[in-house]
């Protein structure tokens, strides 16, 4: 699903550079859920952006479901932004004054879905957060675990290939955290390919990957060989 290949990204390369990821070598395989954790500063939303087509690296390359990326111009990354990606923000980044169910409707707009179908689609997505009661709503009139169910359901409209998220429990208390985070690990186990950027390891531990990155380098990974989550009913373990 993704490959990146010596990706390095330099901001201000004339004057001040700054070397945000180094050699970075990469391959998320379809239907995996992987977290990114490092401190402040390691390139960890660089590395997003990118693997997001928000940027382009300035040399290596990156392919995303088989079409090489790194070359693309910012029209047709845009295309492939719509169509293939949902992104969750740590701020949800909702329009505040339109009600969730136009939130999660905006994206079929842009792709020109008519309105039939958006009703559709937008009621689907929105009944699998939860948030069908409150859908009619404004972003300030909803909590923020409320605002991020419904951000979930707009990254979820397009069908997107992979969802990637930035710190999406970084504005959240815990109990709500855990709510949300339940809500990615059903979406993985649907199937979903996630990319989630955390700074909290009990966050990371609904991952099966955790990749760790250090001064724009991923120094380490480390397997989770039991992702933290809703249990499993056949095995009837542990619950949250
Ligand atoms: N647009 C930019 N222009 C210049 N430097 C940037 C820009 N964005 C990020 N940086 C720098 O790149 C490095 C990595 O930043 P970032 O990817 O945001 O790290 P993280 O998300 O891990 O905190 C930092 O040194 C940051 O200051
Ligand atoms: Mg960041």
């Amino acid at each position: 699903m993704i490959k990146m290949e010596q990706i390095n990204k330099i901001y201000r390369p004339q004057s001040n550079p700054v070397h945000a990821l180094q050699d970075i070598n990469l391959h998320i395989a379809a239907g995996d859920f992987a977290a990114i954790m490092g401190p402040s500063g390691s390139g960890k939303s660089t590395l997003m952006n990118i693997l997001g087509c928000l940027d382009t690296p300035s040399s290596g390359q990156y392919w995303l479901g088989g079409v090489q990326i790194s070359s693309m111009n910012s029209d047709d990354l845009a295309v492939i932004r719509n169509k293939k990606i949902g992104f969750v923000f740590q701020n949800f980044n909702l329009l505040p004054r339109m009600t969730a169910l136009h939130n999660v409707e905006l994206p079929m707009l842009y792709a020109g879905i008519d309105k039939e179908e958006r009703n559709r689609r937008a009621l689907d997505c929105i009944s699998r957060v939860g948030m069908l009661e409150r859908m009619h709503h404004r972003p300030s009139e909803l909590s923020g675990g409320q605002c991020q169910r419904i951000a979930i359901a707009r990254a979820l409209v397009n069908t997107p290939d992979i969802i990637l998220a930035d710190e999406p429990t970084g504005n959240l208390d815990t109990a709500t955290s855990l709510e949300i985070m339940n809500i990615f690990q059903s979406l993985h186990r649907e199937g979903r390919t996630i990319v989630l950027v955390t700074h909290e390891p009990d966050i990371a531990a609904y991952a099966r990957r955790v990749l760790h990155f250090r001064d724009g380098r991923l120094v380490d990974e480390v397997i989770n060989p039991h992702p933290a989550g809703i249990s499993d009913p056949v095995e009837g373990g542990e619950t949250e």
